[in-house]
């Protein structure tokens, strides 16, 4: 693999083919073109409209269109086109499919989160890595947020001394938690539950904050609020298969018009004549099979006990966490959005979709240190107004540099990129979680992976 020297970092360089190009993939194709060392060779996917737009995208850039390949002829594309990088951007229980091949070929991957949706497929890639000596970077980008790498600081710092516990809960409010159950990731068997596609970012940054590793898991979750017989007693349920097509939807809070948003009727409404990809189901349907309210007790090696709470109907979005420490205590408050207004149809469809940018209606940040026998203090940081809380442009600068002629996304502490271990130690407290919902046990992480990692 090449690579080029900026900032007195190796960046990655060269050929890049990107598997699954849809609404995520945009990020990457539009950073991969804006970056001279790289060329987006090669895209792949079930869907051609799809990857027809993201050709697009590279045409506005300026930058030469890319050779579109079938899902099925995944293996040709690596045998063609001597990619340098491949970045994987399909639907979550797909990952490994193209994650393991891309391995033994040499190429370095990387991979959105989560890594994978089960056991077995997350033992088969680590396997593959070991094997292969393969080099796989799973793209947490939560971890390059300055917030998130600020908490990480003042633990290492010591401010707090030795962590001994962890509260954490995270809200995702009636816009964003609804779009989980608008289309694939309503089905355990796609996306693992919200405990594996959406808090593995938040596992995986509490295994960074206190730099130990989850032993056993026990959680409880329950489809609450969404599906059917929920939204009949809430009064919340409308009578509706999708949104397109629907007066019913028209004035529905809950749902999406694709139509709304050029993005979105690009990728979605206009290319699902191709695959019949439905991005605008109803929230209160009967099929969904993951939860929306989930707790969870995760112990961890190091003897750190976590509560952990993700409701996804919640009026406001963000999150709070505080961390015990035998010195002080430290809490997190991140108020991404105070409230949502209902919408309807005509209205836009800004914000509908996660992380994109910021939220409207952002509230307050803050994070506060308060040692034993002290007054609380503020700890300043800079805020970021970007994707993910920024974390989306410092991640990639991190990886690619930054684009030539901007201002480098700067974080200052190093061990931000996350590896397949780092990927599947985030998805097993996830995994556990949903063991630990079905049995109603406590399970321990060694025996669910079968190994020690
Ligand atoms: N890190 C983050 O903050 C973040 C944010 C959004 C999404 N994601 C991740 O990005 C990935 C994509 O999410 P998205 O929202 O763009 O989903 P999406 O549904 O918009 O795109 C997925 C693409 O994969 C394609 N696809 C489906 N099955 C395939 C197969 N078997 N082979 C090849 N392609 C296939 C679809 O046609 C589609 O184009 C997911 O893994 C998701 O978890 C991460």
């Amino acid at each position: 693999m090449s690579s080029s020297t900026q900032s007195g970092k190796a960046k990655l360089a060269g050929r890049v083919g990107i598997v699954g190009t849809g609404h995520r993939a945009r990020l990457y194709t539009h950073s991969i073109a804006a970056r001279p060392q790289l060329e987006l060779v090669a895209l792949c996917d079930t869907n051609s409209d799809r990857m027809e737009h993201h050709n697009g995208l590279l045409k506005e850039h300026g930058r030469s269109e890319a050779r579109k390949y079938a899902a099925e002829d995944f293996n040709k594309m690596l045998e063609d086109e001597k990619l340098d990088i491949l970045v994987v951007t399909t639907i979550d229980y797909t990952h490994d499919l193209y994650i393991v091949p891309a391995i033994k070929k040499g190429i370095k991957v990387l991979t959105e989160k989560p890594m994978t949706t089960d056991v077995e497929k997350c033992k088969e890639i680590l396997s593959a890595v070991e094997e292969n000596n393969g080099s796989v970077q799973v793209l947490f980008n939560y971890r390059y947020n300055p917030v998130h790498w600020k908490v990480a600081e003042v633990i290492a710092e010591g401010k707090i001394g030795n962590v001994k516990s962890v509260h954490f809960e995270w809200l995702l409010d009636t816009v964003h938690g609804a779009d989980y159950f608008r289309r694939w990731h309503r089905y355990k068997d796609r996306s693992g539950g919200l405990m594996v596609h959406k808090s593995s970012h938040h596992f995986d940054l509490v295994n960074f904050w206190i730099q130990s590793k989850p032993a056993s898991v026990f959680g409880m979750g329950a489809l609450s609020f969404y599906g059917t017989d929920q939204g009949k007693k809430s009064g919340w349920a409308r009578d509706y298969d999708r949104a397109r097509g629907s007066k019913e939807a028209e004035d529905d809070p809950f749902a999406i018009h694709l139509e709304d948003d050029a993005g979105l009727k690009a990728l979605y409404h206009d290319a699902e004549h191709v695959d019949n990809y439905h991005r605008d189901m109803n929230v209160f349907a009967n099929d969904i099979t993951i939860e929306d309210d989930m707790s969870v007790l995760v112990h961890y090696e190091s003897g750190v006990n976590m509560t952990y709470h993700l409701t996804a109907y919640s009026p406001w979005e963000g999150y709070r966490v505080m961390f015990n420490g035998d010195q002080g205590r430290l809490e997190v408050e991140v108020v991404e959005s105070t409230h949502r207004v209902a919408g309807k149809k005509g209205g836009g469809a800004e914000g509908v979709v996660h992380g994109e940018k910021a939220l409207k209606n952002e509230g307050h940040n803050k994070i506060t240190l308060q040692k034993l026998w002290g007054e609380k203090e503020d700890v300043p940081f800079v805020w970021a107004t970007g994707g993910h809380g920024g974390g989306d442009e410092a991640m990639l600068d991190q990886i690619f540099g930054p684009i030539p002629g901007s201002e480098e996304h700067k974080s200052p502490i190093n061990r931000l990129s996350a590896d397949q271990t780092d990927g599947a130690l985030a998805m097993a407290v996830g995994l556990a979680a949903n063991e630990s919902f079905k049995t109603g046990k406590l399970v321990q992480i060694k025996e669910l992976l079968g190994r020690q990692l």
